[in-house]
């Protein structure tokens, strides 16, 4: 694969290519590893990952197109792509808002994003994606699922990371081609407890609703069976299982 670093391990393969940034690094470019010492998850949690079981990586985007305040569109579009690779394998992936991708009510892998903005203009995207593959038995990570438990079968890691690539500079495209319903109706179409009612907890005590959809910059919309609806950002609202 071209625009490509494989290393053993490292702390955390963001960082790692971040560090690469200054020189000059291709779109697309990618860092994968087989361990990550200090894998960092969202809110500043660790991402846990046993040595040479699943898919570790970062790549780098330049969405100098695209509005800070519209960011979160390569989340979205991240997500979508992840989710279309996997259902091809098995139906029934989808995406947990933000941006985890879940297996019934449990957790598959996670995304974390990080932007540098300059003015008003986005300078660079690192998208690091922990995708459980082999992995059968976990320590901390709260409700994980790998792949292989999912599948009963081992997979291979580098070729998920070579369609996955593929189908992130895929959904990258749409995005950069100004298509975004197409990226919102997709992200709908895969959000985890759309359908149906959920018990959620929010700052005034548990209460049920279902997920109606997601706004551009990320905050979730919830509406109840009376038709009301409310909006949350991150930490501000608890999906209950
Ligand atoms: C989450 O908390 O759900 C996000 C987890 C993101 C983990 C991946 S693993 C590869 C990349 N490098 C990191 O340090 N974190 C991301």
């Amino acid at each position: 694969m071209d625009d490509f670093r494989f290393v053993d391990s490292t702390t955390s393969t963001n960082k790692e290519l971040a560090a690469l940034l200054n020189g000059s690094v291709n779109e697309g470019f990618i860092v994968q590893t087989n361990y990550q010492t200090q894998g960092k998850g969202q809110a500043g949690n660790y991402w846990e990952s046993e040595a040479g079981k699943n898919l570790l990586f970062s790549m780098v985007l330049y969405p100098e197109f695209l509005p800070p305040i519209k960011q979160f569109l390569i989340s979205k579009a991240t997500s979508v792509a992840i989710v279309k690779v996997l259902n091809g394998l098995k139906n029934g992936f989808e995406i947990k808002w933000p941006n985890d991708i879940y297996f019934q009510n449990k957790k598959l892998a996670g995304i974390l994003i990080e932007t540098a903005i300059m003015g008003s203009q986005m300078k660079h995207a690192i998208i690091g994606i922990g995708l459980n593959v082999n992995q059968e038995v976990f320590q901390k990570a709260p409700n994980p699922i790998s792949l292989k438990q999912i599948l009963g079968k081992e997979l291979d890691v580098t070729h998920l990371l070579k369609s996955i690539k593929s189908s992130i500079l895929n959904e990258y495209k749409t995005l950069k081609s100004g298509d975004i319903h197409q990226i919102n109706s997709e992200y709908s179409k895969y959000l985890f407890r759309s359908k149906g009612l959920w018990k959620f907890k929010d700052a005034n005590g548990v209460f049920e609703a279902s997920v109606s959809h997601v706004k551009e910059n990320g905050l979730l919309v919830l509406k109840t069976t009376q038709g009301t609806t409310s909006e949350y950002w991150m930490k501000e609202v608890e999906f209950l299982f």
